[in-house]
């Protein structure tokens, strides 16, 4: 058999095989504390739920348009006009099984050897994954603790060269779960008028879960860079659908054939019922979202203010997402020697920062979207650990 070359390219993400440890640990009846996935421990709302089931039981079961339905459509362009005041016409908008696929699809587009694409490190594991793939020259940003791991535009806009193609942003940031205030991206908005030529992917899947009413600082507040923006969004964080699989694009006027033929060649559609329980959570009300993030807001404060009680730990409070990343290089161990001993000794499952970047050894990833319960458990867990 032989397999192309670039398959051997493509990377992974550790979650998954820190996923089927803690599983098999579990099954083998050993207690383990899960702050490794990312997603909330919250139900999806019930209203989503029950249009899901309506559209099945209603006969919505066949194929749909390869871009979602138009209903679907038109309502994620009124979320947005309501949200960030931006108007969207719904034929830019793309329905996509998760949020994933949009970030696929435009790797894919832009990627090519000789072409350079510039991307967070640490970051989500698949942005470089991917331009790996493509045999595109992945070129990283740190996003560092000493910027409160927010993104430094200065530093972005000297990496660009005329052989880049393409940005990749993400704010919220996973795994730092840092947040760039809108005033940072209004600078960077402008220095990117510069570089006509570069095309950018925000991906803005954790931009509901911000503290502190903040503004949410999205691309789309820039209409002079429409024609070569396209924003990753979707249902997966917000509402608490990771499983449902739906997530959607915002993608240039001339770029919308390219991915509805993409999306014929692979999936064809989204899950039509689903489809129909993505428009109910849009237009619900936002009382679960609501609620989600007083509760995220109470743990975020227990999970950090517990690290910063922890011998050789030292926390930042993130300003999104449901991630901490603290720096633990004062324990002696780096990232993967802690998150093996916590697994394995303490029964506390979560990431080595080296899973997102090659910039993290110092740190790990923990999800705090679990019970305060599990959270001061987990603490006094890694506490007798550490002793
Ligand atoms: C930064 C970031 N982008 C995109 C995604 C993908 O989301 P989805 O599960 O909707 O595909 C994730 C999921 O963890 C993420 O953390």
């Amino acid at each position: 058999m032989k397999i192309a070359k670039n398959v051997n390219k493509l990377g992974t993400e550790a979650v998954y095989n820190i996923f089927a440890k803690t599983k098999k640990l579990s099954s083998q009846g050993k207690e383990i504390i899960d702050l490794s996935l990312g997603q909330s421990d919250f139900k999806s709302p019930k209203h989503a739920v029950d249009a899901a089931i309506k559209a099945l039981t209603d006969g919505h079961h066949g194929y749909t348009l390869p871009n979602g339905i138009i209903e679907c459509r038109q309502a994620v362009s009124k979320k947005i006009k309501s949200l960030y005041k931006a108007h969207v016409d719904p034929e830019r908008i793309i329905i996509m099984p998760g949020g994933k696929p949009t970030m696929h699809y435009a790797i894919s587009f832009f990627g090519e050897a000789g072409a350079e694409i510039i991307y967070p490190d640490p970051g989500f594991p698949i942005y470089e994954s991917m331009i790996n793939f493509t045999g595109a020259k992945p070129v990283s940003y740190n996003m560092i603790e000493n910027d409160n791991f927010s993104i430094n535009p200065d530093k972005i806009l000297s990496l660009i060269n005329e052989k880049t193609r393409l940005l990749i942003l993400n704010n919220p940031h996973n795994p730092t779960g840092g947040f760039t205030e809108k005033k940072i991206i209004d600078k960077l908005a402008i220095g990117l008028k510069k570089f006509p030529n570069v095309v950018i992917l925000s991906d803005e899947v954790y931009d509901r879960l911000i503290f502190g009413n903040k503004e949410i600082p999205t691309l789309l507040n820039y209409p002079y860079l429409y024609d070569r923006l396209i924003v990753l969004n979707g249902w997966s964080k917000t509402y608490a659908m990771t499983g449902w699989r739906l997530g959607w694009g915002v993608w240039p006027e001339n770029l919308v054939e390219h991915v509805f033929k993409f999306c014929v060649n692979s999936h064809s559609c989204v899950n039509t019922p689903a489809q129909y329980g993505a428009i109910a959570a849009l237009n619900g009300p936002e009382q679960h979202l609501n609620e989600m993030m007083k509760e995220f807001n109470l743990r975020r404060q227990l999970i950090v203010e517990g690290l910063n009680t922890l011998k050789g730990v030292k926390c930042a409070l993130p300003g999104g997402s449901f991630f901490v990343f603290p720096n633990i290089q004062g324990t002696g161990m780096d990232g993967e020697k802690f998150t093996e001993k916590s697994l394995e000794e303490a029964g506390v499952a979560m990431i080595p920062g080296t899973a997102f970047g090659k910039h993290a050894s110092n740190y790990v990833r923990m999800n705090f979207a679990t019970s305060r319960e599990n959270i001061s458990k987990a603490i006094e867990k890694i506490k007798k650990m550490l002793k």
